[in-house]
């Protein structure tokens, strides 16, 4: 299924498609890819953010790739708003149970030089967030807002059930034996009680793990510590809102929001791939958003859904190599480069295959 969404989700999508059907080409893998509007999009069309059908479709594919969703038309904030485009992707995370949530943090040696931070603390940065995807504060009810007689309030519920945390801790501890065996949990286990249960779960589960060095961090020592010494986080793994959180704070260890692909999978190979990106109203329909989040999506969904990692190596190999020339879209481009815009970039991806 391919769910390009609003803004600049349909401009790199678009992008993701040719270079998945260039690889499939020269892999012999076979594609037939169904097309979808959701967010923003489907509102207009259908009124809601995203039909059954749509649900349907998506839990008999193969994968999912994903754009972003989002438009200030119907803005979140907008409590007129009949429907949001946000409800598009946390109702699929939820339809098809894809309760983790991969977001892989490379930093490739062309961009050291492109982060906010100095070159000497992003080098060498390979960690990757496991972040939960389908409970805690996001889902966990009562959600609502009311007014009683106190005046206007509003609930949102944060619930973990031990079994929520393990399924998730398992991926992370799974993960943890292919890499550097580092996991880093990270919680608020000085406050929450949902921490002190997160917390327990892990420490019981690694000991069937034990190869892997285990580590509790409280989320507020950890956000700090993920700017000063990012280079010794491996695997992290951690609820739904941190999760959110502290992905776009890592995101700019890369040098830009643009350049991070995600997985969210469930316990099948079914599995929805998107950049961790918005849709970026504001540079929207302009033709010159950065492809590499959603081209490298594509890498992930053809190493995890598809079982085909040497067409997935090829893409981040390209992707690299296009890096390693200096080619750079205008979110990454310094001052006296000239920058390249989506289609330009996909370009030279996809000459580099
Ligand atoms: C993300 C996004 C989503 C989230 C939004 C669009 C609902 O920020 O995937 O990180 O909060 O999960
Ligand atoms: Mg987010």
């Amino acid at each position: 299924m391919v769910l390009p969404g609003d803004g600049i989700g349909v401009e790199v999508t678009a992008a993701a498609v040719q270079v998945l059907e260039a690889v499939a080409r020269t892999h012999q893998i076979p594609i037939e890819l169904i097309p979808d509007v959701v967010g923003g999009a489907a509102i207009d069309a259908y009124g809601v953010a995203i039909r059954p059908e749509t649900v349907q479709r998506c839990k008999r594919a193969a994968a999912i790739l994903f754009g972003a969703v989002g438009d200030p038309r119907w803005d979140d904030a907008n409590a007129l708003a009949k429907a949001r485009p946000g409800e598009a992707i946390l109702g699929l995370r939820k339809a098809l149970s894809l309760y983790a949530n991969l977001r892989p943090v490379r930093v490739d040696p062309a961009l050291v030089d492109s982060s906010t931070l100095r070159p000497e603390v992003v080098t060498g940065v390979d960690l990757i967030v496991v972040r939960e995807l389908t409970g805690g504060l996001y889902f966990s009810r009562p959600k609502r807002r009311y007014t009683s007689a106190r005046g206007e309030a509003a609930v949102d519920t944060m619930r973990y059930s031990a079994a929520e945390i393990e399924r998730i801790a398992e991926r992370a501890f799974a993960l943890a034996m292919t890499r550097r065996r580092k996991l880093c949990s990270v919680d608020k286990a000085n406050v929450l009680e949902t921490s002190r249960l997160w917390r327990d779960v892990v420490n019981r589960m690694a000991l069937r793990y034990p190869q892997v060095r285990v580590t509790h961090m409280l989320v507020d020592a950890f956000a700090m510590a993920l700017i000063r010494r990012p280079a010794e986080f491996d695997v992290i793994v951690t609820e739904n809102l941190f999760g959110d959180v502290l992905t776009d704070e890592a995101s700019m260890l890369v040098g830009s929001l643009g350049m991070l692909p995600s997985a969210s999978l469930g316990a099948g190979t079914l599995g929805l791939y998107e950049p961790i990106h918005g849709s970026a109203p504001d540079i929207a329909g302009r033709g010159i958003a950065n492809p590499i989040g959603a081209i490298l999506s594509v890498a992930l969904l053809l190493r995890w859904s598809l079982d085909a990692e040497a067409a997935a190596g090829t893409i981040e190999r390209a992707v690299s190599k296009a890096l390693a020339d200096g080619l750079r879209t205008a979110d990454l481009a310094r001052p006296g480069i000239q920058a390249l815009n989506t289609s330009a970039m996909t370009q030279a991806i996809l000459e580099r295959l």
